[in-house]
């Protein structure tokens, strides 16, 4: 292990319970992604600590420990806070089939909206698939986000990610990364991924009421069902819980273009700096902070952000009346 990290066990981000794993607490479930542009070229900035800041050291626990949590470097043009997504239905959401979600990537809508899938390369694989995980579909399957914030937030490598992250990009000091790497022998992120493969999906909460279907009703006439797409499905699966499955996430869990108002500068993948993936609506009410950045409070908050590709349903929303955006929020309060 590495002497800096962001977390000590994946529940202290990803809360365990009604929750979901979603995040709860800003001040701990909130990571500092960086990236620069260098001669119109954008990157990572590995050689300084980057991509993903690691807040916390050994020293916490061991103050002899001459490493400390790294700082943004001057370098970096951009900084992106980043909550927590939640993990209940993950499997599901892996379990949907690439051309399931590239079949929305056609065409234009009367909005202007058109979903653009992320293409990330699997290191697992070697293969570049439609990515599905992270607030800008950044990773494909579970088993490498896992494999991801067992190296970025726990400082822990693995067959997947084998090379240790340098704090600030420095070496480490001798004596302070005693074990070979990869570090997990036991296959441990194999085991977060299966975990999290069969964690249920949040229900809606009952009873529906005749107020909380016209507000569904709502949402699909201001068009917030363009990039928040009721249900999708699952295709055959191994595991039979997760095959041929309706999934009611509410996302299409490709990239928009937010408008500079959300844009955060970071790019991953084919992501650009004002591309993040529709967020997930299920489990709304079981959360408390909101956007990439955890900047809206409540769903509503939310929504007044929304800039770029989802001005046009925004608007539209502005405009409702008061007792039909009444509706909508009965609705969005019973995910
Ligand atoms: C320091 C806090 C922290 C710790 C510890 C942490 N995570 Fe996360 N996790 C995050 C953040 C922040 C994101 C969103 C990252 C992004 O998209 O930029 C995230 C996203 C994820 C996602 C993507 C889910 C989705 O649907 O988008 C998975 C999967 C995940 N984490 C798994 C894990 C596992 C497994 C562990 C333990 C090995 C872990 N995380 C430890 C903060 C943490
Ligand atoms: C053009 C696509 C698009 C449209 C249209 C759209 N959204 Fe979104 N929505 C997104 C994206 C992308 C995000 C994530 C943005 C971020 O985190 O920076 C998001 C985030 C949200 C969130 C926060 C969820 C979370 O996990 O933090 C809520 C709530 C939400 N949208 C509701 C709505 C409602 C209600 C409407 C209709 C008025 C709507 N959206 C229309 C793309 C869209």
């Amino acid at each position: 292990m590495g002497p800096v990290f962001n977390g000590t066990s994946c529940a202290e981000c990803h809360k365990a319970g009604a929750i979901g794993g979603a995040a709860t607490d800003r001040t701990i479930a909130l990571v500092r992604r960086i990236g620069g542009m260098r001669n119109g070229v954008y990157t990572d900035l590995t050689e300084l600590g980057g991509p993903v800041l690691q807040a916390r050291s050994l020293r916490e626990f061991d103050t002899t420990c001459p490493v400390e949590a790294e700082f943004v470097p001057r370098q970096a043009n951009f900084v992106s806070h980043r909550i927590t997504t939640p993990l209940f239905g993950a499997g599901l959401m892996e379990a949907i089939s690439a051309e399931e979600i590239l079949s929305r990537t056609k065409k234009r809508d009367v909005d202007g909206v058109l979903g653009v899938a992320n293409l990330v390369l699997n290191p697992e694989t070697g293969q570049t698939e439609v990515g599905r995980f992270g607030w800008k579909s950044q990773h494909s399957s579970l088993h490498v986000f896992a494999g991801d914030a067992y190296l970025n937030e726990m400082g822990i490598t693995s067959a997947l990610f084998p090379t240790e992250n340098m704090p600030q990009g420095k070496p480490i000091p001798k004596g302070w990364d005693v074990v070979d790497d990869p570090e997990d022998e036991d296959g441990d992120v194999e085991k977060f991924a299966n975990f999290m493969r069969l964690l249920a999906p949040p229900s809606q909460r009952i009873p529906v009421t005749p107020q909380v279907r016209a507000g569904e009703r709502i949402f699909q006439q201001i068009r917030c069902s363009a990039c928040h797409v009721p249900e999708m499905r699952t295709g055959a699966n191994a595991i039979g819980a997760l095959a041929n499955q309706r999934v009611r996430l509410f996302s299409d869990l490709l990239l928009h273009r937010m408008g500079e108002g959300l844009a955060d500068g970071i790019q991953q993948g084919v992501a650009q700096g004002d591309q993040f993936r529709t967020a997930p609506l299920w489990g709304l009410s079981r959360r408390n902070l909101f956007l990439h950045d955890g900047r809206a409070r409540n769903p509503e908050e939310a929504i007044l952000y929304h800039g770029g590709e989802a001005k046009p349903s925004k608007d539209r929303f502005l405009r409702l009346r008061d007792i039909d955006k009444a509706v909508l929020s009965a609705f969005l309060r019973s995910l």
